[in-house]
């Protein structure tokens, strides 16, 4: 667990896993002396934003320290967002080129090539419908009924939109991405003849899992952090236009 008093060097080496977080919060390397509170706050990222996600994403069994529907709405959709970012400018393509490399240089018959690159092409497609679905629809609609809420008279266009359940739907309907990505692994792991280069194996296997534990704590932000909160806020927005 990281503290606000900590140096971020230290926090960085302890745990290494936090680098991919850092840009997701345009926090850069070079941190001198400073703690994690100073570095925060030189970046304009709040810190108790900060400690819950960073907590979180390192133990899985986290407890929130604070409650974190006192943070904005619009602070967690921009980190998803930028999670996204990561995923689609990072993640996948180092995978998928690293994959490549991997096939082009094994004894793997025509036909086993063509099932890991299938299924990776498969995963990519399931990926990018995922996201284009919450960064075309959900995000927004999210975004807007936070400034609607904020609003004395909220639009009546908007609250009659309400009824659509646009997020009972996506609740219902969002699947979880990391559980093919993990048959991905264990048809390398168990069915595949092995890698002549095992070191390149071992650093797809080791992105792999990386991304498949990223992939839990982002499905986990959505489902237990943000479908509660905007909820809640459906609710408050429903009952004032009731009222009023
Ligand atoms: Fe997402
Ligand atoms: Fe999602």
């Amino acid at each position: 667990m990281i503290h606000r008093n900590l140096p971020m060097c230290q926090a960085v080496l302890k745990h290494h896993q936090l680098l991919p977080l850092l840009p997701r919060f345009n926090i850069k390397l070079g941190f001198g002396e400073k703690n994690v509170e100073e570095v925060c706050r030189l970046n304009r990222v709040n810190t108790d934003f900060f400690l819950e996600i960073a907590n979180a994403y390192l133990d899985e069994d986290y407890i929130p320290q604070t409650d974190l529907s006192l943070f904005p709405i619009g602070s967690v959709v921009a980190y998803l967002t930028s999670t996204h970012d990561y995923y689609l400018h990072i993640a996948l393509p180092k995978i998928e080129s690293k994959i490549s490399r991997l096939l082009e240089g094994s004894n793997l018959s025509e036909k086993e090539r063509g099932l890991v690159a299938g299924f990776f092409d498969d995963y990519k497609k399931e990926f990018l419908d995922h996201i284009s679905r919450e960064e075309d629809s959900v995000l927004p609609y999210i975004l807007e009924l936070e400034k609607q809420s904020m609003k004395e008279e909220p639009d009546s266009g908007f609250l009659r939109s309400l009824q659509n359940d646009t997020i009972k739907e996506f609740a219902q309907e969002h699947d979880r991405l990391e559980n093919s990505l993990e048959n991905l692994s264990k048809l390398i792991i168990k069915y595949l003849p092995p890698f002549e280069d095992f070191d390149l194996c071992h650093q797809v296997l080791t992105d792999l899992s990386d991304l498949v534990r990223d992939l839990v704590d982002h499905a986990h932000m959505e489902d237990k952090i943000l479908v509660p909160r905007v909820i809640e806020l459906e609710q408050q927005l429903t009952r004032k236009f009731n009222a009023g």
